[in-house]
């Protein structure tokens, strides 16, 4: 059971790799910036991944699984939803919420085993789409293009669970 204390903990390790304003000058850093993260993330931490199409949610993904050793491929989820992936030791649930309607749609496909993941991490893309549902620990970061740098993006994280 993740705790308050355990959340506290995981937002201060966060604020070392990520300012306020985190810029992103290529995918591949982006990809390494996430890698980074995951190489240190506890079992049952749940990120939010919220920004507009092609923000560079996904590519955070793939980074991220790189960083915790799963080998297999990553693709965007929309389809299917939910992919799982083997880490080195954690498991990667990587989520999809852009056709989510209603957070009950999420509910009812069993999507309440991926918002307290025992033995690996949850990344939810387009979490917004369920926000009324995410547990209170949720790490949430943002995604935005950067006006005139088409290979830049920002990554915020506000710091607060939503
Ligand atoms: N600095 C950067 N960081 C991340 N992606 C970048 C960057 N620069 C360019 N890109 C490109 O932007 C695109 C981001 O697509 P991606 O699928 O990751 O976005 P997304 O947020 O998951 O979109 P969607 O909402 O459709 O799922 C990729 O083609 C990627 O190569
Ligand atoms: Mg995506």
């Amino acid at each position: 059971m993740t705790t308050p204390l355990d959340n506290q903990r995981k937002i201060v390790f966060l604020k070392d790799f990520i300012s306020r304003d985190r810029y992103l000058k290529s995918a591949l850093e982006t990809q390494r910036f996430a890698a980074d993260i995951a190489s240190q993330v506890p079992a049952g931490t749940v990120f939010a991944l919220v920004g507009d199409l092609g923000t560079g949610k996904t590519t955070f993904a793939q980074g991220f699984a790189d960083g915790l050793g799963v080998t297999e491929h990553v693709g965007s989820p929309t389809f299917k939803l939910v992919s799982e992936y083997q880490g080195n030791e954690l498991m990667l649930y990587h989520v999809d919420c852009y056709r989510i309607n209603h957070p009950q749609d999420f509910l009812n496909i069993g999507g309440e085993n991926y918002l307290y993941p025992e033995d690996g991490v949850t990344l939810i893309e387009w979490a917004d789409r369920i926000d009324t549902i995410l547990p209170a620990e949720v790490i949430t970061l943002e995604f935005f293009r950067v006006p005139g740098k088409p290979n830049e993006r920002k990554i915020v994280f506000p710091g607060e669970t939503v």
